[in-house]
Parts: C-alpha cells; sequence; structure tokens
C-alpha cells in the first residue's frame, strides 16, 4: 500500500479508495503531489508536480533555476521562508530566529502503526492490513528532526497522520505551532462544511462555498467544544449525501484545536489542523521530543454519506476499545431531568422500581449524591456519598438497584470543584487560575489543574475508590464549564503556555488508568451535553452524552450533525417528559422515541410521572427497541434528508449484509393539503426484494431494492390528500430481505 520509489523520489500511498502522493522536491523539501480517488501506481507521478519562477522569494533547486515556494503545493510548510500561506510549523529558537528548513534525510516503511503514548489515536486490529511510512526531516542548523507519520489501512478510505519532532541540540526550542495535518489541494472548487453551534443545539452543520482568504474553525475555551467541532469538510459544490467527492479531517483530540481553510491567490486550497497555536508554546529542552496529536483525513467519492461511513467505520473499530466497542449497551435511565438535585434513596429506588418494570436495564444516578452536593454551589471535589441522602451507602444502593434485576450507573464530574468544598479548602492552589488575579466561576466551579501528576492522582483516585466500592457498571463523566484564567501553579512561568496541552496529558493518563482498570465498565462522556464530543474522548468512553437538549425536534439536527463524523452508537439520546425541559416543545412520545432509537437508547425521566397510557407505550417503545438493538450496533447509517433543508428529515440504518433496514422519517411541521411524499433511500441492495413494515401497523408489503433506490419509499399518513398528520409527525420503517 506504500511504494517509494527512489530514482524519482516519490511515495505513493494507495489503497483501493484512494491515493497520496509525496514527492522529494529538488531542495529536499517535500512536496504535495496528489489526493484523491485510487489511480494506479506507475513508475513516477513528478508530472504533477507544478511549479514555476516569479518575482516573489525564489528557493534554489537542483536545475538552478528555482521555484517559488509560495506556488507549490507542499506536504509539511513552515514559517518565513517565502511560502506566505499559512504555516504547519514555527519554531523561535535562542537566537531570537523563527527560521527553520527541514530537509529529507532517510524514511521507513513498516507494516501496522505504532501506539501514540499518552495520546489518543487510531490502532490496527489483528488480522488487519497496515502500512505506515514514517518520513524523516532535519534542520541541520539546528539539529532537530520532523517525523511526518502516515497510516493507511487496507480497508478505510482513511490516512492518519502525525508528526513527532525530536530537539538533539543543546538548545531549547520554542515551538509555538505544530499541526498534525497540512494539505495542499490544486483547486478552490470547493464548498466548506463545519459543525458549530453552541450549548443545546450542538454541531449544526454550516456550509459556504470557499472564497479568498482564510476561514478558521478553531476553540480556546480549554474543551473541543460545542461551539466548533475539530471537523472540517471540502466538498465539490454538486456533491450530494450519495454523490460526490468529499474530503472530511477530523482531530483526535478534546482540547484547544485550530483548523485553516486558506484559499490562495493561485486557486490552491491549503487546509491544516492541529493544536491551537493561540496561547500555545511548548519548550524543547535538548534531548526532548513532542508528539502532536493524530488526525484523520478521509477522502469519499461516495458523496457525504461515504465520507461518515468511513469514519463511523474506522472509529467503531479502530478508535473505541473495551467491552462495549461494537456491542450492544443497555438501555438506561438517567434521574437528572427526573428529580436534579431534589433525591432521596427512597426516591430513587421508586424511580428504579418503576423503571425495571418497562424493561430498563440500567439505572444512572446523576449529580448530587455525593459530599454537601445539594445544590450546583457546593460539593464538586469530595467524591465521598452523602449518607444523609442515600443511608445505604452507594454500595447499598447499588445492591438494591441490581436486586431489581438493573446494572447500577453513576454521575462524576471528577476534573472540577466548588468553592465550597473540602477539597478547595485544603489545596486552593489545584486550579488553574492566574497570579493575583480575580478567579472566574462558571456554574459555581473552577477547573482541577490536571497538568499536575499530584492533582490527576487525586481525580482518578476519587472515582477508582467508588468504582472498588460498589457494583457500578457505568459512569458518566461530566465536565461543566469552559477554561478562564489558564495558568498553572505548578509550573514556571515560561511554561504556562503548556498548561492546556498538559491538561489533557493529565486527563488522558487518567481515563487510561481507569479503562484498564476497570474494564467492565461502560464510560459515557459529557460536557454540558456536548461541548467535549470528540474523538479524543471516544478512544477511552464509548459514548458521549450528545447534548442536553433532549427535544426531539432540536435532536433531529444535533444528531444529523454529529453523525457527519461520529457512528449512531456513540450518540446518547434519551426520551425525556414534555412540554420539554430545554424548549417547552410538546411532541408525541413516538417522535421521541423514533429520534432516540437512533443513538444509545435512554430515558431522562421519572417513569413515575408518565400517564397509565405512556407506560404502555414505553414498553412497546423498549421492545422495539431491543428488537433492532443488535443492527443499531453494527449497521451502517445513511443520511436521506438533511434537516437543515427544510421540514423533513429522514435516516436508516442498514446492516452490513444489506438484508435489514429501519428508516426514520420525520416531518417537523404539516404541510397543508401538501403533495404526495416519497423518500428516495440509500444504501440497499437493488437486487433485492424487500417486505416493508410501517411499524405500528401490520401491512407489509413487498419492494425491490431498486424500487426503493429510484422510486422511493411512500412516507405521510395520508398520502397527501386527506387529513393532516398534525406538526411533529414521524414513521419507522423496518425493511427486511427474508429470503
Ligand atoms: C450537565 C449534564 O449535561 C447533565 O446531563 C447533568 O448530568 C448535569 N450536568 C448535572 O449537573
Amino acid at each position: 500500500m506504500i511504494k517509494y520509489n527512489s530514482k524519482t523520489r516519490e511515495f505513493h500511498l494507495y489503497n483501493k479508495y484512494f491515493s497520496y502522493i509525496i514527492g522529494i522536491l529538488d531542495n529536499e523539501q517535500l512536496g504535495q503531489y496528489y489526493f484523491g480517488e485510487k489511480i494506479r501506481h506507475k513508475e513516477t507521478f513528478s508530472h504533477l508536480f507544478e511549479k514555476k519562477q516569479c518575482e516573489t522569494p525564489v528557493t534554489p533547486s537542483l536545475d538552478g533555476k528555482g521555484f517559488t515556494l509560495d506556488l507549490i503545493k507542499q506536504e509539511y510548510p513552515v514559517y518565513g521562508t517565502g511560502d506566505y500561506r499559512e504555516p504547519a510549523l514555527t519554531i523561535f529558537q535562542e537566537n531570537g530566529s523563527r527560521i527553520v528548513n527541514f530537509i529529507y534525510k532517510e524514511h521507513s516503511i513498516t507494516k501496522g502503526k505504532k501506539k501514540i503514548e499518552g495520546l489518543p489515536s487510531i490502532y490496527v486490529n489483528d488480522g488487519e492490513n497496515a502500512e505506515t511510512l514514517e518520513i524523516i526531516l532535519e534542520d541541520e542548523v539546528i539539529n532537530t528532526k520532523l517525523i511526518l507519520s502516515y497510516t493507511i489501512i487496507e480497508n478505510y478510505s482513511a490516512l492518519m497522520r502525525s508528526v513527532k519532532i525530536i530537539n538533539n541540540s543543546n538548545e531549547v526550542l520554542n515551538i509555538e505551532k505544530i499541526m498534525s495535518l497540512s494539505l495542499d489541494l490544486p483547486d478552490t472548487n470547493y464548498t466548506m462544511m463545519q459543525l458549530s453551534g453552541a450549548w443545546g443545539r450542538e454541531r449544526h452543520v454550516i456550509e459556504k462555498p470557499l472564497t479568498r482568504g482564510i476561514t478558521l474553525i478553531d476553540s480556546q475555551r480549554g474543551t473541543s467544544s460545542a461551539m466548533n467541532n475539530p471537523f472540517v469538510g471540502l466538498r465539490r459544490p454538486n456533491t450530494t449525501l450519495d454523490t460526490g467527492e468529499i474530503i472530511g479531517i477530523n482531530l483526535i483530540y478534546s482540547g484547544n484545536f485550530s483548523s485553516v481553510v486558506e484559499s490562495d491567490p493561485y486557486d490552491t486550497t491549503r487546509v491544516n489542523i492541529g493544536i491551537n497555536h493561540f496561547d500555545f508554546n511548548w519548550e524543547l529542552e535538548p534531548g526532548e521530543e513532542f508528539q502532536s496529536p493524530e488526525a484523520v483525513l478521509v477522502y469519499s467519492n461516495d458523496g457525504i454519506n461515504g465520507m461518515s461511513l468511513t469514519f463511523h467505520n474506522l472509529y467503531k473499530n479502530n478508535l473505541i476499545r473495551g467491552k462495549y466497542k461494537n456491542n450492544i449497551r443497555p438501555i438506561l435511565i438517567n434521574n437528572w431531568e427526573g428529580t436534579y438535585f431534589d433525591f432521596n434513596e427512597e426516591k430513587i429506588i421508586k424511580m428504579a422500581e418503576s423503571a425495571s418494570e418497562l424493561g430498563i436495564e440500567l439505572f444512572v444516578l446523576d449529580d448530587g449524591w455525593f459530599g454537601t452536593r445539594n445544590d450546583d454551589f457546593q460539593g464538586l471535589g469530595d467524591w465521598d456519598v452523602n449518607l444523609e441522602k442515600l443511608p445505604s451507602g452507594i454500595t447499598g444502593l447499588a445492591e438494591k438497584i441490581n436486586k431489581l434485576g438493573m446494572k447500577f450507573g453513576l454521575w462524576f464530574e471528577p476534573e472540577m470543584v466548588n468553592k465550597n468544598s473540602k477539597l478547595y479548602e485544603k489545596h486552593p492552589d489545584w486550579i488553574i487560575s492566574a497570579p493575583n488575579r480575580h478567579k472566574t466561576e462558571a456554574r459555581n466551579q473552577y477547573f482541577l489543574d490536571l497538568s499536575r501528576p499530584e492533582v490527576a492522582d487525586y481525580v482518578y483516585e476519587s472515582v477508582a475508590k467508588n468504582l472498588r466500592s460498589a457494583n457500578i457498571e457505568y459512569v458518566k463523566w461530566d465536565m461543566n464549564r469552559t477554561m478562564t484564567e489558564i495558568y498553572s501553579h505548578g509550573r514556571s512561568f515560561k511554561k504556562q503556555k503548556e498548561t492546556v496541552h498538559r491538561y489533557f496529558l493529565g486527563l488522558y493518563s487518567i481515563l487510561e488508568r481507569l479503562v484498564n482498570n476497570f474494564p467492565n465498565v461502560l464510560f459515557e462522556s459529557c460536557a454540558s451535553g456536548g461541548n467535549r464530543f470528540d474523538a479524543g474522548m471516544l478512544h477511552y468512553m464509548p459514548q458521549t452524552w450528545t447534548s442536553d437538549d433532549t427535544d426531539a425536534v432540536e435532536r433531529l439536527k444535533i444528531q444529523y450533525g454529529t453523525s457527519m463524523v461520529y457512528p449512531i452508537p456513540s450518540m446518547g439520546s434519551h426520551v425525556s417528559i414534555t412540554p420539554n425541559h430545554q424548549t417547552k416543545r410538546i411532541t408525541s412520545l413516538d417522535m421521541r422515541g423514533n429520534v432516540a432509537i437512533f443513538g444509545t437508547f435512554g430515558y431522562e425521566l421519572n417513569p413515575k410521572d408518565l400517564s397509565e397510557k405512556d407506560r404502555e407505550d414505553v414498553k412497546k417503545q423498549i421492545r422495539m427497541f431491543k428488537q433492532f438493538r443488535e443492527l443499531m450496533a453494527v449497521g451502517d447509517f445513511y443520511k436521506i434528508k438533511s434537516p437543515f433543508d427544510g421540514t423533513e428529515t429522514a435516516w436508516a440504518m442498514i446492516s452490513p449484509d444489506k438484508k435489514e433496514a429501519l428508516v426514520g422519517y420525520y416531518k417537523v411541521l404539516v404541510d397543508v393539503n401538501g403533495g404526495f411524499k416519497r423518500i428516495k433511500l440509500f444504501g440497499l441492495d437493488k437486487n433485492l426484494d424487500y417486505t416493508v413494515t410501517k411499524i405500528g401497523e401490520k401491512k407489509l408489503e413487498n419492494i425491490g431494492g431498486d424500487e426503493l433506490t429510484n422510486i422511493g419509499l411512500f412516507v405521510g399518513n395520508v398520502q397527501g390528500h386527506g387529513l393532516p398528520e398534525g406538526d411533529y409527525y414521524t414513521e419507522l420503517y423496518h425493511i427486511k430481505n427474508l429470503l
């Protein structure tokens, strides 16, 4: 899959899906020749290297003519030598210079992929065919090596890239910017896609045509953030959900990131992604090395769904780990919206009894069970059970819930401390805060400084001691603020700009220890809902609470957007009560269930508040979910109609052998006296015949996969000319090949 031609000095990385070609240029730097659909390997691709010389600064080349860096497509551009586009690397040296020149020294091509120590990354499973190319560049003036890593796995249209820098000099180097990936593309005919939003409306799809200049997608909040996800898509303007080209770039990282998409004066596009260089600097001492997070570059010529499916399968099989990888997750009930802080053991047991009668399998006790945590002004940091509320302790409560035939799960917010807590009283310097400055609170709490090993140890032990004390089979790991006054009291003044990245190294080390020492626990990450939904967290925790917004209509957009990159089983999605607590909207139980089923299904309510009719309907809903949960865990998810393009949404989960599918159809606002509706499905086998059953109705129809693809599935209750369906209308269709 990786070929090197020593005569032409070209690397061709390819599998059946894509090609990626790099050349060593006349100036010994690396040039980017091609990234796109697979092309047949041949002796040389050197004609792809477009170079010319103009009045702008000229770099010497072997043929004596020289070329202008600003005009060529580069593999890993640096600052300051004539390329005026966004650099991937800047290094400040002891003599004050920021100029570097990394040139090719050697390379290696090996089987498999090395683990990236201390950071979440893609791994290769036994039996999978993968190859890694490491290209070693060197700057002889500062005696420093730069290692560019590329891994390609046979069955994925994806390239994993990361960068390592090794300081072999006697001086301290300040790394001011180090991108995980930089990519130069030969034209600018793209529509750019980003996943942006805010609390309660996370990862909405925003698209715009690429125009001259720079677009920055980033986070400086100390979390990957709800405002911008570490993802960028570049699609051709006519690319659709199921046809056409799109490139997707995602960073496996949970902290501050930046991604720049630049369309330059010569009609090329540069895109990069990595740790946000704003407020970042890393002092690399002699002998030390620095490793960047990993970025994933996906190519699809099968439309947006093709890109999403590659991300989904790669993340399900090669990122997410542990017992619940690719496995069905228990249906859970979480007491947060049902009780908030107002609970005691009796109330919780009653809720659990009622939930277990409905068929729910896991009870999750949310915030408020520890210390003096009776509201959100106090208690964070003191992870001992509140025996006044829960006299049997967590041990006793877990036993009681287990006796009801349910697993027991517990909420933590271990990265935080309230001012009003024993921990803060004892260790006020353990928080991220600047000397002599106001300490900004958010939700009345501060960040514990996980960049300090002693603080990270405390945080690990706070959770571990509870996990050892009771039969806890699920943990919700919450995190409810963004960083301010970034400063660590455990570090010299020159290393302060390392604090955020070191925080994440600390967090990842805690999570690594926890998942290894408690392999039976299902971890779900959460950050005020979806403020840290990223591939970094998914490496440790197979699911993330997608949003605090549980309204079914809002969830259509949130789950659709999230599915651009992240697999359906990684999205926590629960049915809650109406009027909805976030929007006050009233939707039917069917609508709420039919949206939540496309995720890790659960409930966020007090089952004692349900009417008898609703209880019966919830039982039916749970039976239905159990029928499809296997399909939901292993299936391929196809987006069919976007909630961002009108009032209809449709999507489908299709089994990998294409013999079974569940289609969700949602119509948020009714069309009065509207036309007939049909939705053309993607992903089915056109040669198979299917029985199509509308859930809740007995009627079966036999329809060919070719018909469902080309003519479509007829949806809508009355086919347009009867009584209107009303707002928030939904249907589910079960499609099955019976042969
Ligand atoms: C924010 C989370 O997103 C909620 O689900 C809930 O766990 C609260 N925190 C508890 O404080």
